[in-house]
């Protein structure tokens, strides 16, 4: 768990690609099915497309859907994005145990930089930074798009709603046996190398 940019994505595919496990994670799953009709859920959008470009939450009945689908047939999962309120807290308690809860932690001001800076290719789906992180080849800094969330806007709104939505789960899992908190601040494989010690000695102690 952790805020918008706090790397997640980057981390949980290190996780199950080391443990063996399934990547479960909605938000890819829901830019998957952008432009699926949800119109039945009478909510403020008919699209999962239109709540995810302005960085709120896609209902709750689209997310626990997916997640209980993955995880009836997964051997082993990491989750990434899940739960993101506590109506999918309690949801989520419903389909399964968890064995470690990590939480990512960085400051503001270094995921807005993080995010808004971010540049996809859309041919492979790697991710770059306009500051850090350039490819050498110029034919794929030409192609590099932004992903809609994260212009300015969308990036302050998101972490909005982390602290607004998110972050009361992260509260209710502090007494998880499983729980751990990783400073995400640091360079990825120092984050990652905290992480993999993380999760050995509390899959270790279970
Ligand atoms: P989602 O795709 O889950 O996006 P997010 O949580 O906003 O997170 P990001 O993917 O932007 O960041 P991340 O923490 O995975 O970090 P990453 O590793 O990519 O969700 C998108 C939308 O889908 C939501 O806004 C919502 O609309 C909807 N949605 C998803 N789940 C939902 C749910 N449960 N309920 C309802 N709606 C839901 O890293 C970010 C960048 O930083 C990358 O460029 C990376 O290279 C870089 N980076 C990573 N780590 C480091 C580091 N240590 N140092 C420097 N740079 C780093």
């Amino acid at each position: 768990m952790g805020p918008p940019g706090a790397g997640k994505g980057t981390q949980s595919e290190r996780i199950a690609e080391t443990y063996g496990i399934e990547h479960v994670t909605t938000g890819d799953a829901l830019r998957a099915n952008k432009e699926m009709d949800i119109s039945h859920l009478d909510g403020e959008h008919d699209t999962p497309g239109a709540y995810m470009d302005a960085g709120d939450l896609v209902p709750d009945a689209v997310v626990d859907e997916i997640v209980e689908r993955a995880l009836d047939s997964a051997d082993g999962f990491v989750l990434d994005g899940y739960p993101r309120n506590p109506d999918q807290a309690v949801a989520l308690e419903g389909m399964t145990d968890l064995d470690v809860v990590l939480v990512l932690e960085v400051s503001r001001e270094t995921l807005i930089n993080r995010l808004t800076g971010r540049r996809l290719d859309p041919e492979t789906g790697e991710s770059y930074h306009v500051e850090f992180d350039m490819p050498d080849d110029e034919a794929v800094r030409d192609r590099l798009v932004q992903r809609e969330d994260d212009s300015r806007e969308a990036v302050e709104n998101r972490l909005d709603v982390f602290e607004r939505e998110t972050a009361p789960v992260i509260d209710r899992y502090r007494d998880h046996e499983g729980y751990v908190e990783v400073d995400g601040e640091r360079p990825p494989d120092e984050v990652w190398a905290a992480i993999d010690s993380a999760v050995a000695s509390k899959v270790e102690g279970s």
